[in-house]
């Protein structure tokens, strides 16, 4: 859309105050101009969100029917389907057209004889209809309406949206014309800007002080036993959780595991929800599944939510987009507050993911009998979150610095045992999607069974060891690599480290060690930032990545 824009700038803009436009995660065929959205066929104009996993099928019937394609993509087929449809009535036409397709769409369709009116209609796929003042709108997401709105329809499954600039009519799936309810987004515009950042990854960094304190003290102010009541009534009878997500979330949801085993006794299983929905899920009574989803559109993440409902287990959701799709289908929905987040990289939205999961953990164990003591010990601890990520950040020039040392690297490992374990992911991840350095996050103890032979002079290892039990046999580690030439970065608290036991040392508050998980990744989420910004990448628009994957 941007490079449009820059297009237009040039051409100047062409009449007309109806339009469609989409920059689409590439899913069929090469990133190209023919292959990009709208796709226009005969009167038909299309773009479109999701797959339309027959499209192969759909494709030999329209070809069959002499219908030319220009493209490689599935969407394609939509604008043809729904042109050889047309007969004069918009609505029917694509109303038939969405009974041949399978698979998830989100569209915008515009008819060349109807130019003043667009069509939307969603299955799976995220879309919002904004609802402005002598204008409308459709989108994926609210940040990309708040420069005109805040006021949205939601649409659910097959409804359809006819938008003009006097209003917006929506039909059910039996074509009936309904009342949807107006939603309004408590977002300012200035969310969906950058506020004098140079990028919204750094903007989001700088945000998480203020995003963990909206997550947290409304929680912890009513008393621990009171966290999440309303969302959760009744905890005492979650035997087993399964932990099930995607990317950094998948990562946040690895902290949380430690956390409640540890401090709850409740096992957790964390898997990556592409995984889940095609395993034998053997779930028993007292199982529930935890959903987290930065943006609740997921794709993946959604479908394991579905197949979880489907068998009978409740859902609980970590969400951070109300009203998304994956918040109003959970049993239960445990907001993170952190505000629009738009780079693709989530920085806010972990940290305050990892948060939930940890009051979720002294909920938990408030129910099964920890002492009092600790409990407020615990809360405590999480109450000072916010002021401990504000003394992190303002060390910024720190990290920056040790960015520099490590711009150019082409491989880098982070290694760590039990939660700083979980870190590595989350840190390996963070740094690969924004700079494009390759990173493998490793279990510590696993380094010497096969992977250490990787290591030779100057390989950049970074250690994570702010875990109190793990340090020492961490710190083994760090030297098994040193000695076959690795140059080390290690994280750990303050005052442990012994005197050049690495080449760079970023120490971090002796906090206690519930809360340190989100301390340690404040440093590695700034190093990323400046190695990406080093390298001249486009941080928050990492290349073939998208915020959020609506297709699976
Ligand atoms: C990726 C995002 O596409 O999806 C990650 O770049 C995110 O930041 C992952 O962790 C899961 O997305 P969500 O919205 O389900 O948390």
């Amino acid at each position: 859309m941007a490079d449009l824009e820059k297009r237009l700038e040039e051409t100047g803009v062409p009449d007309g105050h109806c339009g469609i436009g989409h920059t689409r995660w590439a899913t069929h065929g090469a990133p190209s101009d023919t292959n990009s959205h709208p796709h226009r066929s005969g009167r038909v104009t299309v773009v479109h969100n999701g797959i339309i996993e027959n499209y192969s099928e759909l494709r030999a019937e329209l070809e069959a029917q002499g219908r030319v394609f220009l493209s490689d993509t599935d969407t394609e087929c939509v604008s043809h389907m729904i042109d050889s449809l047309y007969k004069g009535d918009p609505i029917d036409a694509i109303y038939s057209a969405l009974e041949q397709f399978r698979g998830s769409y989100a569209l915008g369709i515009l008819f060349d004889d109807r130019p003043d009116t667009l069509y939307a209609v969603r299955r799976d796929s995220p879309l919002i209809v904004g609802l402005g003042e002598g204008e409308n709108y459709i989108a994926s997401d609210i940040p990309a309406i708040l420069s005109r709105t805040t006021k949205y329809y939601l649409l659910e499954t097959n409804e359809l949206a006819v938008l003009d600039a006097n209003g917006v009519q929506i039909y059910d799936s039996y074509r009936r014309p309904i009342e949807k309810e107006v939603f309004v987004a408590n977002w300012d515009v200035s969310a969906a800007e950058k506020g004098g950042y140079d990028h919204f990854m750094l903007k989001e960094i700088h945000e998480q002080p203020d995003a963990l304190r909206r997550t947290i003290q409304p929680r912890l102010a009513g008393g621990i036993e009171e966290i999440f009541r309303k969302e959760m009534p009744n905890v005492s009878d979650i035997k087993r959780i399964y932990i099930v997500a995607c990317g950094s979330a998948m990562h946040a949801g690895m902290v949380g595991k430690h956390a409640i085993e540890k401090l709850a006794g409740v096992p957790v299983q964390v898997e990556v929800a592409s995984e889940f929905r095609y395993q034998t899920l053997l779930f028993q009574k007292g199982d529930a599944v935890l959903l987290i989803s930065q943006s609740g559109e997921t794709a993946d993440t959604l479908a394991a939510l579905r197949i979880a409902k489907s068998c009978g287990v409740p859902t609980i959701a970590i969400v951070n987009v109300v009203g998304s799709s994956i918040a109003r289908e959970a049993d239960m929905v445990l907001y993170t507050w952190a505000g629009p987040e738009i780079a693709v990289a989530t920085t806010k939205a972990y940290t305050c993911q990892v948060a939930v999961l940890l009051m979720l953990a002294l909920r938990l164990a408030a129910a099964r009998g920890i002492s009092h003591a600790e409990l407020e010990r615990l809360a405590a601890a999480l109450d000072s979150v916010p002021e401990v990520v504000e003394g992190l950040i303002a060390r910024a020039d720190e990290f920056k610095a040790l960015a520099e040392n490590y711009k150019d690297c082409s491989d880098l490992f982070f290694i760590g045992r039990g939660y700083d374990c979980a870190l590595c992911w989350e840190a390996s991840i963070k740094l690969k999607e924004v700079s494009y350095i390759h990173s493998e996050a490793y279990a510590a103890g696993e380094l010497k069974h096969g992977t250490i032979s990787l290591i030779t002079d100057g390989y950049p290892v970074v250690g994570i060891a702010t875990s109190d039990a793990h340090y020492e046999k961490t710190i083994s580690n760090v030297e098994e690599v040193r000695a076959r030439g690795a140059r080390v970065m290690l994280i750990c608290t303050e005052g442990t480290a012994s005197k050049n036991v690495a080449h760079d040392l970023i120490e971090i508050p002796k906090v206690d060690e519930f809360i340190r998980p989100i301390a340690a990744i404040l440093p590695l989420q700034i190093f990323a930032y400046h190695a990406a910004c080093a390298r001249g990448c486009d941080v928050d628009k990492p290349k073939n990545l998208a915020k959020s994957v609506t297709v699976e």
